[in-house]
């Protein structure tokens, strides 16, 4: 019969249940909770219970069988947590996994060299956006409006429309006509950076790549300084013997310009198939910079003057270590990067 007794002695066995296994949680969920189990069967004697003892013991009953749902879970949990001792454990005594190290890729590599050079002729390092309008990349920088690199067929845009469209930079001297916006003069500055071209990927070509541009305008800036400066670059980069030479080039926002050759580091000057047989590599393109980039950016070209020059990461790269295809430093194939694990 119901009583307080038998209700009371219930909640005690119910704290005391124990069980080691899922089987056994089972059992005492049906001896307690099941269709004959005790809890069910209180509620079939509760239907004889006297009318005024029925809101009473109806409360008790039912705290009873929560209690007894909420130990059975608490069971469940307590056993999931157990590790089963018949299943294999760790092996402390085993070796452990071999953490790869990653290393800096060829053209990280490269970039910093030529930063630390420049650093060392006390140029700083100055960055803009990927991103940019055609006055940065073109109009300051003295193209006239019908030059090809405006064309779509050269250029990536991303708003060709309007007076001053939106397109990826095709070199980083964007970021020397920010710089000569907003710096004090004299500026001695390198920028290094992604630039983007439309143009067919191949072993020579890519539409993604780097380079390190650099600006130094002053007083009294003179071609001769710019030779000497590429000279010593030329030198620190690619060995203390190391020739330059220049050719007459043209670009728009210089006057005059040149492409700059250094001495083949393969063959020193006796022709080579790297070289193609001529003993020099072209590494950049330079000159002084025009009087209409300086008026552009609000700089008097009848007080200052200064040089620029552009290069390409990747191909600095490639005379340096002999990489024959550009697409190597593009496919991130192990066998290509582990080759300058030990350059540092
Ligand atoms: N901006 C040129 C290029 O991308 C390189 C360059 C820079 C040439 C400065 C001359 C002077 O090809």
């Amino acid at each position: 019969m119901i009583s307080q007794e038998k209700i009371d002695q219930l909640m005690d066995s119910l704290r005391e249940m124990k069980a080691a296994k899922e089987q056994e949680i089972e059992e005492m969920r049906v001896k307690w909770l099941g269709k004959k189990g005790e809890i069910t069967r209180l509620f079939e004697e509760f239907r004889t219970v006297s009318p005024e003892l029925k809101k009473e013991y109806g409360q008790k009953l039912n705290a009873l069988k929560v209690a007894a749902q909420a130990r059975i879970d608490e069971m469940r949990e307590e056993l999931s947590q157990i590790v089963d001792a018949t299943k294999p454990r760790m092996d402390l005594t085993m070796p452990g996994d071999i953490m790869e190290l990653g290393s800096r890729h060829p053209i990280s590599i490269t970039r910093e060299e030529i930063i630390s050079i420049f650093r060392k002729f006390g140029y700083s390092v100055a960055e803009g956006p990927e991103i940019e309008d055609d006055w940065h990349v073109f109009s300051a920088l003295n193209f006239p409006p019908e030059h090809p690199a405006r064309d779509m067929q050269d250029t990536f845009f991303v708003s060709p429309g309007g007076e001053n469209p939106i397109l990826l930079r095709t070199h980083t001297s964007s970021v020397q006509v920010r710089t000569m916006e907003h710096s004090e003069l004299p500026i001695r500055v390198i920028c290094p950076g992604r630039v983007f071209r439309n143009e067919a990927i191949s072993a020579r070509a890519h539409c993604i790549f780097h380079q390190v541009e650099g600006l130094y305008i002053d007083k009294n800036v003179s071609f001769a300084d710019l030779k000497q400066a590429i000279l010593l670059f030329a030198r620190e980069m690619f060995g203390p013997d190391t020739q330059i030479r220049m050719r007459p080039s043209y670009f728009p926002f210089t006057e005059p310009s040149a492409e700059v050759d250094v001495s083949c580091n393969i063959c020193h000057g006796k022709g080579c198939n790297i070289c193609k047989g001529t003993g020099w590599l072209e590494i950049l393109g330079c000159g002084m910079v025009d009087p209409n980039v300086l008026r552009a950016s609000g700089i008097d070209p009848e007080v200052y003057s200064g040089f620029a020059f552009g290069m390409g990461i990747e191909r600095i790269a490639m005379l340096k270590w002999q990489v024959k295809d550009l697409r190597h430093y593009f496919e991130n194939d192990l066998r290509f990067l582990r080759e300058f694990e030990t350059v540092v």
